[in-house]
């Protein structure tokens, strides 16, 4: 398994400690898009795009992404086809949205989670299997909606 890791400013922290935790944990291959410096701005968007087009390239399985709330960096990376990335503050959630929605990121908030939460969270997320049956059907109706307007 390779894991992306991308988030802004405001989370390089908070990204360190996870990918060490899923290095750790789970012997994962780690691959940071970045922010890499605190005192250098890296726009939401940059990292939320570079880890969700990677996804969808192959070149990775899944992705992290970190920024205050994790709302903006979700969103851009929604923006590429294929990108099911889901924001979460508690585990169950991060559970349910792999098991449901299969979701490809998981996204969350530095300014929302501390990083013990922030490692359960990840947990979850990782443990999880899509059930597929009843919600394959769901997540492909999510995909046409991408297909009517990727023509
Ligand atoms: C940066 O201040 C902040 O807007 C960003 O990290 C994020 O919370 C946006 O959704």
């Amino acid at each position: 398994m390779k894991v992306g890791f991308g988030c802004d400013h405001v989370a390089i922290d908070l990204k360190n400690i996870l990918m060490e935790h899923i290095k750790e944990k789970y012997g994962y291959e780690c691959v940071d898009f970045g922010a890499y410096d605190p005192n250098v701005k890296v726009d939401y968007p940059v990292p939320g795009q570079a880890v969700g087009e990677a996804i969808a390239a192959g070149e990775i399985d899944k992705g992290v992404l970190i920024c205050g709330t994790g709302i903006g960096i979700s969103l851009a990376a929604n923006k590429v086809p294929g990108i099911r990335a889901a924001v979460c503050s508690e585990p169950y959630s991060a559970k349910l949205t792999v098991e449901h929605n299969n979701a490809n990121i998981i996204a969350m908030g530095a300014r929302v989670v501390g990083p013990e939460l922030a490692k359960m969270i990840v947990d979850n997320f990782f443990d999880a299997k899509f059930e597929g049956g009843r919600h394959q059907r769901r997540v492909d109706l999510i995909s046409a909606i991408e297909a009517k307007y990727n023509k």
